[in-house]
């Protein structure tokens, strides 16, 4: 199964994407995951990219394509991807390396949350340096004892992240409207609890995948 997770900033497509990939044992591509890894070790891609990271830019398109061009293999059995592709070229580059491999997309699925709830779940979002775990100082608290270690991400300050809402906004109607030509995409109400957004995809795609055999 291949998929593809498209929503706005902190519309939960991280949290969705670990849910996913262990129901299903997909590989997990998550863009900003790779870019943020390749900013703190500062290799050439993480040097270009940390500016457009900063400041809450999208990284240009040929960039971002080598480097998930970087990690397909040609034995993938199955990926989920989280926040690629993000631009219309982004897609249509990435339908010729999908054919170029014989992989198929199984679905789309956009999350939808109001810019409140988004703008809230960024500036409270926290990570674990030791573990990769996420949190969120409202959503889903962290223990105590491990909250002096927790750090906030450097986009997710309320001014960065209406900027990365704003081209979200801008980038994503071209992108939807790909998909929907495609009869792939599914909206999902992303406002409930993580567990109910997960067995909402899950219903999807069962839903689709019914309608694929009849
Ligand atoms: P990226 O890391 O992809 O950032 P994003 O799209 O802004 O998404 P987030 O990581 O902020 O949120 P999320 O939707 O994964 O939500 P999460 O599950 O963490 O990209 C960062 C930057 O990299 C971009 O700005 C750009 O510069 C660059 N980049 C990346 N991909 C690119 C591309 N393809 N092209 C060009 N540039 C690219 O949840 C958020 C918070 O909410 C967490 O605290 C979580 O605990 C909580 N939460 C999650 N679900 C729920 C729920 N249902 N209820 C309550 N709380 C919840």
């Amino acid at each position: 199964m291949n998929l593809i997770l498209i929503g706005a900033p902190a519309s939960g497509k991280g949290t969705q994407a670990n849910h996913l990939a262990r129901h299903f044992s997909l590989k997990n591509l998550s863009t900003g995951d790779m870019l943020r890894r390749a900013c703190a070790q500062g290799d050439e891609l993480g040097i270009r990219a940390n500016t457009y990271l900063r400041e809450g830019q999208l990284v240009p398109d040929d960039l971002v394509v080598q480097l998930v061009l970087d990690r397909l293999e040609e034995n993938d059995q199955g990926i989920i991807m989280d926040g690629f592709p993000r631009t219309l070229a982004q897609a249509e580059k990435f339908d010729i390396l999908l054919e170029q491999r014989n992989m198929h997309l199984d679905g789309v699925i956009l999350i939808k949350v109001s810019d409140p709830v988004l703008i809230k779940r960024s500036t409270d979002r926290r990570f674990d340096p030791e573990t990769g775990r996420i949190y969120n100082l409202h959503f889903d608290p962290p223990p105590d004892e491990i909250l002096a270690r927790l750090e906030k991400r450097e986009d997710d300050n309320e001014e960065i992240v209406k900027e990365r809402l704003r081209i979200y906004k801008d980038q994503t109607t071209a992108l939807i409207t790909h998909y929907q030509k495609k009869n792939l995409l599914t909206p999902v109400e992303g406002s409930r609890m993580p567990e109910e957004v997960f067995f909402s995809i899950l219903e999807q795609l069962n839903h689709g995948q019914r309608q694929t055999e009849q």
